[in-house]
């Protein structure tokens, strides 16, 4: 390479991994995959060692990833100055490099008696905690690694962050760091409701748990099942002859850390560690990207010091995320009910951990460019947090010479009408909402489905009902006679009969279900039942301002926002209208969804955080025939304690000799088990 083309190279990688380094740390969705980023950022780094004169200050390989949200952005959080710089780790896919990490220190730190601690590497978003006087002070984001966001409100409602610290020794005023992480049953439930919400589902739980790391409504940061884990206190903050001492002290005072860490002595055990984990990580309830190998004396730590990045003392060993190469057969694009098109790629059906992928989305025009994705080429396929198969990049060497650049389409693929794009969305929508069929359809689909009216018909029964004329709206479902469903092809009179008392047996679906069944945008499950909860029926709800909503737990400004709108609408009102006279439940009954009587007769208060929020938690005790009460009396039967539970209740407690049941217990007790919920860290 001459030395314009390594000019020419290393501005063109500066480029490519800087945005690539805003999509990841602002925008919470990534485009290329970890390992390409990895890779890139390897070559740029060898070519500026070739070629110093070309490596700027500003060069990624000397500056840690952005998390801070640009100012133009409505979300405005404080930002303060970190006390020790927030900074990254090198890393390596190669166990050659970890040997000569290993080799390196052993030089470095010649005829000295060292050892290394091992620990996983944790896949959130890292956060820095200071606690002063033993309470929570500040959390930051790592920022740039100089200056960080104050979320300090949102990490106050993660369950396992102690507001204050438990034991004794600790400093007056100190840091700890760690990761915020979302486990994969909260990723899976948080991604489940924005799909029935039709939201664009969040790729992988590291994205998931920093986008709800960074949310401006503090109660809706409670209701995600956000994590965290602590692995490093800066040695400057505090004084102790090792790294897994300062752990284990930290552990004392009531911080979470993980137990998963081993101490090794030679480059052997490090290998041994890193093999059992490459395998063990899959059972585990969170995700993990590789191990970090650190020196465990914070003397030698101090000795070997720090790069413009990273420390010298620790370096990252990362697993080589499962993916394949399969080529593009078609495009399609999704018309979903709420209009928004979703281009999904067809694929030469292909093995990923264990599962067959024929399907990857796209997720919308922007990155399909991004990509410059074309019909025909061969892809990688990624399944990111294990959960949904994305496409993360092309294999350029392989392109046809005939592969043909997709153009994205411009008019509904289903209706025709010209598509829109508003200001701030990356998706396209068909705003004939109600002149587009499969916008139509879709509405009806979704009022159908399992979790909202549960009336056993499918996508073709759909579309047979509404190509025959029959259905517009879920309302006129109930319309609907049994000689004119036999009148349809392939209908005998038992299918008639059976849709027919499925239809009659929805009438008995609680207030909530119905509301998540008219398919208000941005109402999921969860919110639908806040709401439902909240006001009671559905004239409540259509009556109250937007400012009311907003005051509901959960129910944040954009969702308060369409539930208006959608009230404000004539069409709406027609179709509860109709809805109601056929029998359909618009308020919440005494006795609606009881699972079971458990609780009956019990009056209990709760405090503090849980693993779901506080209404998800009230909610359970309603189901389970108890009471909710917000004070502690003679009446009150036991207090439901999470973590962080008012002191004041607790001494009141204490003072009436009532019982305080914790939330593993309290969950053992509604499924009659003795069990205890294992705890994750
Ligand atoms: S130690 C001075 N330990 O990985 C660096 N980091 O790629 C201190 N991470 O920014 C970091 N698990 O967010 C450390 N056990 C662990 C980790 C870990 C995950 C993250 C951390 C860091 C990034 C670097």
């Amino acid at each position: 390479m001459d030395r314009l083309e390594a000019y020419g190279r290393i501005e063109e990688l500066k480029a490519v991994l800087k945005e690539n380094s805003r999509r990841y740390y602002v925008e919470n969705a990534p485009t290329m995959s970890d390992y390409d980023f990895d890779m890139k950022m390897k070559e740029l780094e060898e070519l500026e060692a070739e070629w110093p004169e070309f490596a700027t200050a500003d060069s990624p390989t000397r500056k840690v990833g952005s998390d801070l949200s640009s100012s133009d952005a409505r979300k405005g959080f404080l930002q303060y100055s970190h006390r020790y710089p927030m900074l990254s780790l090198g890393n390596t896919y190669s166990l050659g490099e970890v040997e000569e990490f290993a080799a390196r220190a052993e030089k470095s730190l010649e005829g000295k008696n060292f050892t290394y601690c091992c620990e996983l590497k944790f896949d959130g978003t890292s956060i820095s905690l200071n606690y002063v006087h033993g309470h929570l002070f500040r959390a930051l984001t790592r920022g740039d690694g100089t200056v960080g966001d104050d979320v300090t409100e949102n990490v106050r409602m993660i369950g396992n962050v102690p507001e204050t610290l438990k034991g004794e020794g600790w400093p007056d005023d100190f840091e700890i760091r760690g990761e915020i992480l979302m486990p994969f049953e909260a990723f899976d439930r948080l991604n489940a409701e924005r799909e029935a919400s039709e939201e664009a589902p969040f790729a992988n739980p590291r994205n998931a748990a920093s986008g709800s790391l960074k949310l401006q409504d503090s109660s809706e940061v409670a209701h995600r099942g956000l994590w965290c884990t602590l692995y490093h206190i800066p040695s400057r903050s505090v004084s102790f002859a090792t790294h897994d001492d300062a752990l284990k002290a930290a552990q004392g005072w009531g911080l979470p850390v993980s137990d998963k860490r081993k101490l090794c002595r030679n480059i052997a055990e490090i290998e041994e560690y890193v093999n059992y984990w490459d395998t063990a990580r899959k059972a585990l309830p969170y995700a993990t990207d590789g191990i970090v190998i650190k020196i465990n004396e914070l003397e030698y730590q101090t000795a070997l010091g720090y790069t413009a990045k990273s420390p010298r003392w620790a370096v990252a060993y990362k697993f080589q995320a499962e993916r394949a190469l399969t080529p593009v057969l078609s495009i399609d694009y999704q018309v979903g009910r709420t209009g928004a098109v979703t281009p999904v790629a067809n694929l030469e059906p292909v093995f990923i951990s264990g599962t067959m992928v024929k399907r990857a989305t796209l997720n919308n025009a922007d990155q399909m460019e991004l990509i410059d994705i074309r019909i025909g080429d061969s892809v990688y396929v990624e399944k990111g947090g294990e959960i949904i198969p994305k496409i993360t990049g092309v294999e350029l060497s392989l392109r046809p010479g005939d592969s043909v650049k997709p153009e994205f389409p411009r008019v509904c693929p289903d209706c025709g009408a010209l598509l829109v794009r508003e200001e701030e969305e990356a998706r396209w929508f068909c705003p004939d909402t109600y002149g587009c069929p499969m916008q139509i359809k879709g509405r009806i689909l979704h009022f159908l489905s399992r979790k909202a009216m549960d009336i056993e018909a499918g996508e073709a029964t759909v579309a047979q009902l509404f190509n025959a004329g029959l259905v517009r709206t879920p309302a006129d479902l109930y319309d609907l006679t049994p000689e004119q469903l036999i009148s349809l092809d392939g209908w005998q009179k038992k299918a008639a009969e059976n849709f027919l008392s499925s239809l009659a047996a929805s009438k008995e679906v609680p207030f909530e279900r119905v509301l998540f069944a008219l398919g208000i945008r941005h109402i999921g499950e969860t919110k639908a039942k806040s709401l439902a909860r909240h006001f009671g029926n559905i004239d409540a709800i259509a009556m109250a301002t937007e400012e009311e909503m907003a005051s509901v737990p959960d129910i944040g400004q954009v969702i308060a926002h369409s539930t208006a709108l959608y009230f404000e609408d004539a069409r709406h009102a027609i179709e509860i209208h109709r809805l109601r006279e056929h029998g359909i439940k618009f308020s919440i009954e005494e006795g609606d969804s009881t699972e079971s009587d458990i609780l009956k007769g019990q009056i209990i208060v709760i405090s503090g955080n849980f693993s779901i929020s506080r209404d998800e938690m009230k909610s359970l005790i309603e189901r389970h025939g108890g009471k909710n009460s917000s004070s502690v009396s003679g009446k009150t039967s036991f207090l439901l304690a999470g973590s962080k539970p008012g002191p004041e209740k607790i001494r009141k407690c204490n003072q009436l000799g009532i019982r305080i049941v914790d939330e593993a217990s309290f969950l053992a007790m509604l499924s009659g088990k003795d069990v205890v919920k294992d705890t994750l860290f």
